[in-house]
């Protein structure tokens, strides 16, 4: 699509290939395999001499549609869709890295990626150290000869932690290293890692871009030599976690209010801190928007906004957390984000649960921590709803 297009017209246009029907809406093909002409043609689509799809694991143009829409709005030169934000990670790690290549990653992640990179890769004999997501001066430190990558979250899940993008891609690339970020809590209608110097986006699609707590899916962008060529492609397409057709239609039809979504999830979330930051019960509000936060001037300047996520600590640690989960009535108990329905996560016990209290308390996740991902309701019914464990 043009360059000159803003945003929100981007994510209803980018991606529109109409079939003989000319229909609006994107088509969905569902089908897991296309048709040749002839033995010749199998052939030529095989052995890459004619472009076209050939089977759904390998590419497929509802999924093709998606990941041209995502790549225009992110700014990179392609995308590549997976079935999960996981997979996305994995697709990244396996087909750029190989046994005996080292990472450094950002101590506040997501707890599947910290099981990924320090159980799974390991098996495999690659190694990560994790380092301070805000301290750039220990992602240098950590830099071995072996070091490949570079893997952040910003802001962090849950306690939104900002890593500056832009002195760290300065770092990574001084060393030859690549710079991978995971936009999942921002999506690019806030942050646009690419142009703050990252070299691969990462995405759970199953959040934000989604929208609505319907389906899962992911997504790795960057340049095309470094996707295509470099091997990430080409692990999805013969390893096979690739994004089904179904799932790419829901999240691109997710992507066409993906900039008034995140205004309002911004909104909202900036007021129930500012809320919560006035109960006498909440000991800390963690929230990019608020001047209490660590890196509110850093967030300022590379986020549009906070976000819609909001983590905050409870007087009376785990039992008392557990407290205002159990007296919400509104508010879903879930441990998915980024849905148009608030979200209440007690990550301690949940999303964290699986890596080691020592990790936990590396990065900050206490027992009396709470992460709620603001949907779209009415903000006075959400405090309300609060409000009842919160006494
Ligand atoms: C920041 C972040 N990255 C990645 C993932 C993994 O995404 P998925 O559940 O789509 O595999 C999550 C899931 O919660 C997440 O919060």
């Amino acid at each position: 699509m043009s360059e000159h297009f803003q945003p929100e017209t981007i994510a209803l246009h980018a991606g529109i290939h109409r079939s003989q029907f000319n229909e609006h809406s994107e088509a969905l093909y569902l089908t897991s395999s296309f048709v040749f002409d002839s033995a010749a043609q199998a052939a030529a689509r095989f052995s890459g001499s004619e472009p076209g799809n050939i089977y759904s694991r390998f590419t497929n143009p509802t999924v093709t549609a998606f990941e041209e829409r995502l790549a225009a709005l992110e700014g990179a030169e392609v995308c590549v869709a997976t079935s999960s934000g996981m997979s996305a990670i994995l697709a990244c790690v396996m087909g750029l890295l190989s046994a005996g290549d080292h990472i450094v990653a950002s101590r506040s992640l997501f707890g599947s990626t910290v099981n990924l990179f320090n159980n799974i890769l390991k098996k495999f004999n690659i190694d990560t150290t994790f380092v301070s997501a805000t301290d750039v001066a220990s992602w240098q430190m950590a830099i071995q000869p072996n070091t490949k990558l570079f893997f952040l979250e910003t802001p962090s899940n849950p306690l939104t932690e900002i890593s500056d993008i832009a002195a760290l891609s300065t770092v990574a690339h001084q060393a030859g290293i690549w710079l991978a970020v995971d936009n999942c809590f921002c999506t690019p209608a806030l942050q646009k890692p690419l142009e703050l110097g990252a070299d691969i986006v990462i995405h759970s699609a199953t959040k934000y871009l989604e929208g609505q707590g319907r389906v899962l899916g992911g997504a790795v962008l960057g340049k095309k030599d470094l996707l295509m060529d470099g091997g990430v492609f080409g692990f999805l397409r013969t390893a096979g976690p690739t994004l089904s057709a179904f799932n790419a239609w829901v999240i691109m039809k997710g992507i066409e209010t993906l900039k008034v979504r995140m205004e309002a999830h911004s909104a909202h979330a900036s007021e129930i801190a500012r809320w919560l930051e006035s109960q006498p019960n909440v000991t800390r509000v963690f929230y990019p928007g608020l001047s209490s936060h660590s890196q509110y001037e850093l967030a300022k300047k590379q986020q549009k906004s906070g976000g819609g996520i909001v983590a905050f600590e409870v007087k009376g640690g785990k039992e008392a957390a557990w407290r205002v989960i159990d007296s919400t009535k509104l508010i879903s108990i879930t441990a998915n984000l980024g849905d148009a329905k608030s979200t209440l996560t007690h990550p301690a016990t949940t999303t964290h649960a699986r890596i080691t209290q020592e990790a936990r308390d590396a990065a900050g996740i206490s027992d009396g921590l709470l992460r709620i991902a603001v949907g779209l309701e009415a903000v006075q019914d959400l405090q309300n709803d609060l409000a009842h464990g919160l006494k």
